[in-house]
């Protein structure tokens, strides 16, 4: 097993620290992207196979899609690679994931849910910190109250980010916030809502923000009306307020230019990963006023999405997958997330 899975993106940050945990698996993924001399270099170092192409190489790519049963998508921004990656798997009837957590992307694939069940593939964006822990908080609090129709979940402690991270974050400011409400995603300002947010150990200032579990808590629950909180130090906040003016105009090109520019490579290194932790907190309310809370404690962003991205693809390898459009917990359940070690929830 391993040679079936295709690790696209493998010489950015998360795609090389998703091939090392990978070969440390015994799994031998082929490594693929369009940069040669660095798929290369990182192939040889893990003695893998690779093949290079850009996703407008057709043939190619479909020819490597051949080769697997599942692609890890970790080229991003996802809004400007997914869609030919998802097409191919759909073209050649294989497995996508990818570790976006992009609102756009998660809702484009889920328009995909006919044709990825006619297929027979599954089609799973964001197996990786957005949104595998979240998801399977959102669907253990809709367990816990089943006629919940508002959902409030929030996370702590991303730490340091990686270029990719902060490159997609640079494309899309100036496009606002977004909630679900009423079933539907709906833009709301940037910095929408502050609230305090008890995460147990420590009680912090969260600000809304349009991340993926707006798109895909309410496929994972069914729950109608959804926000998602961060927190964010005040610099931050008062960026995003002030993006609400200015955002059109950092979303020009000469300025997108200029910021994508000053994003230094990389992301945290190994002992920085090694010292993070990640905390989540989720509320499901219903029409009745019950409710109730739970809170999760998880390992440093980028060393969750790898393993709970690897996690994945070993179990879709081992024949557990759902065909169609899915979210991690809708597939695989809530209690997913706990089989990563390190990661303790707890009802309150
Ligand atoms: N959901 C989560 O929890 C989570 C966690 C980690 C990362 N992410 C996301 O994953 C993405 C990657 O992050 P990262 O920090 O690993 O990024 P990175 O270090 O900047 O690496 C990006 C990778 O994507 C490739 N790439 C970018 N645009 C491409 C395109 N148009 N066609 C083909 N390849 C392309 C790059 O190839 P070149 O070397 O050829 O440029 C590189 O291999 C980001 O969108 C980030 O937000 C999400």
């Amino acid at each position: 097993m391993g040679k079936d899975l295709l690790i696209y993106g493998a010489n950015g940050y998360t795609g090389e620290l998703i091939t090392r945990l990978a070969t440390e698996r015994g799994l031998k993924p082929i490594l693929a992207g369009r940069n040669e001399p660095a798929i290369s270099a990182l192939a040889e170092k893990h003695g893998l196979e690779h093949r290079v192409f850009s996703l407008d190489e057709r043939e190619k790519l479909d020819a490597a899609l051949q080769e697997v049963e599942i692609i890890l998508h970790c080229a991003g921004p996802f809004s400007l690679t997914s869609k030919p990656m998802v097409e191919a798997c759909l073209r050649n009837r294989k497995h996508y994931t990818d570790i976006t957590g992009e609102i756009s992307v998660f809702e484009a694939c889920a328009a995909l849910d006919k044709r990825a069940r006619e297929a027979g593939i599954m089609i799973m964006p964001g197996v990786g910190f957005d949104v595998v822990p979240s998801d399977c908080l959102a669907l253990h609090l809709k367990n816990r109250l089943p006629t919940a129709t508002y959902l409030t979940l929030a996370f702590y402690g991303m730490g340091r980010l990686s270029h990719g991270t902060q490159a997609t974050m640079t494309m899309n400011v100036g496009r606002g916030g977004a909630i679900r409400k009423d079933s539907k995603i709906t833009p709301v300002p940037a910095g929408w809502k502050t609230r305090e947010i008890d995460f147990g150990e420590v009680t912090k200032t969260g600000v809304t923000i349009p991340w993926g579990d707006v798109a895909t808590a309410f496929y994972s629950t069914g729950i109608p009306n959804i926000e998602v909180y961060t927190i964010a130090p005040a610099s931050a906040l008062k960026m995003m307020k002030l993006s609400r003016y200015f955002g059109g105009l950092f979303a020009t090109g000469p300025f997108q230019k200029y910021l994508q520019s000053k994003i230094p490579a990389g992301g945290p290194s190994d002992t920085e990963r090694a010292k993070g932790r990640t905390l989540f907190w989720g509320e499901v309310r219903d029409a009745e006023g019950n409710r109730a809370q739970s809170l999760q404690q998880a390992p440093e962003g980028y060393t969750l999405t790898a393993i709970a991205a690897l996690n994945i693809a070993e179990k879709v390898l081992g024949g557990n997958f759902r065909t169609g459009f899915q979210t991690p917990a809708k597939a695989y359940g809530a209690d997913l997330v706990l089989e990563i070690e390190g990661v303790m929830r707890q009802d309150v």
